[in-house]
């Protein structure tokens, strides 16, 4: 018998496989391909407290290894998320985590407020999205603006809340530690790295927006690194992501020190990733005689 569970916060998935927000809406699309009851969790789209239009098009466009995205957090605001997409995702045996954004400390507090009696597990405060001006990022990069923001968060939250960070950054154990002095869950990491693209027969950039964050199998080795530098210095539990596409990539992830990991762009080329990844690890438990998986978690030191 393998034991695939994994506890974050204490919520207790039943594997440690999760989807990446802002790569799967709440699932809806990709419950034709997927059984959404077969994942530790399903993380949705960003949500704000009121709509957003997002950022201009074109808004994505591919790179070798990936994609460029600067979508912006094109989002239908709360209100209409907790009618539609949360009775959606009840009817599934898995943990639902919300990812959370704003442009002021304000803004995300009322949507963390709105989820207080709503059947969700986890909130996932985005203080990391390179794509819009405000809010976003602009908490992700100074250590006392997260901290600060992580307890503001906590002081209105009922469940647990993990704080996602941005690669963006120097060193991002600093940031790591500054959400873990606000009052931290947990931390997930990494969101998309700052890129640019040119259209060279338009002469001009391939996003509206100039900039976009990459994301997909060319930004995992860094993710790598940054899972294994926080878990060495945080005692959060880890949320691994990027470039996710495989069984043998969420274990490098687990094996530096992630508890559960996020697929997201892999999503977009085999919408069946993420129960491709779940039966790979349960194989590979199998094949090395794992009995549980919370045995792999940072076993590479
Ligand atoms: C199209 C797209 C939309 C995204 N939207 C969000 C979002 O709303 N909130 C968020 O925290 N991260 C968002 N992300 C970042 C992903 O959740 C993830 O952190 C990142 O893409 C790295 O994982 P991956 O390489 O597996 O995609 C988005 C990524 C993509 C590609």
């Amino acid at each position: 018998m393998i034991d695939t569970r994994v506890n974050i916060a204490g919520v207790e998935l039943k594997n440690p496989v999760m989807t990446a927000s802002g790569t799967f809406g709440s699932g809806q699309e990709y419950s034709e391909f997927v059984d959404l009851s077969r994942l530790g969790a399903v993380v949705t789209k960003g949500v704000a407290n009121v709509p957003w239009p997002g950022n201009p098009t074109p808004r994505v466009a591919e790179v070798y290894g990936g994609m460029l995205n600067a979508i912006g957090l094109q989002n239908p605001g709360i209100d209409v998320f907790a009618k539609r997409d949360i009775p959606f995702l009840k009817n599934y045996d898995t943990k639902i985590v919300v990812n959370v954004c704003g442009k002021s400390t304000e803004d995300y507090c009322e949507v963390v407020e709105r989820l207080a009696d709503e059947p969700v597990d986890l909130l996932e405060i985005n203080i990391s999205c390179p794509n819009v001006k405000e809010g976003g990022i602009a908490f992700g990069q100074n250590p006392a603006s997260a901290e600060a923001i992580t307890k503001a968060v906590k002081k209105v939250a009922k469940q647990p809340v993990i704080m996602k960070l941005s690669p963006n950054v120097t060193d991002i154990t600093e940031m790591a530690r500054a959400v873990e002095a606000g009052g931290a869950d947990a931390v997930s990491l990494i969101n998309t790295l700052t890129g640019m693209k040119i259209d060279i027969h338009r002469r001009t950039f391939a996003l509206a927006n100039k900039t976009g964050g990459l994301s997909g199998p060319a930004v995992k080795p860094v993710a790598v690194r940054m899972v294994y530098q926080v878990a060495n210095a945080v005692k959060l539990p880890i949320i691994g992501m990027g470039g996710i596409a495989t069984a043998e990539d969420a274990l490098e992830f687990l094996l530096a020190g992630a508890t559960a990991v996020s697929v997201g762009t892999a999503n977009f080329f085999n919408p069946e990733t993420t129960v491709e990844v779940v039966r790979g690890i349960e194989d590979y438990m199998r094949k090395y005689q794992v009995s549980s998986v919370t045995e792999l978690i940072g076993a590479v030191r």
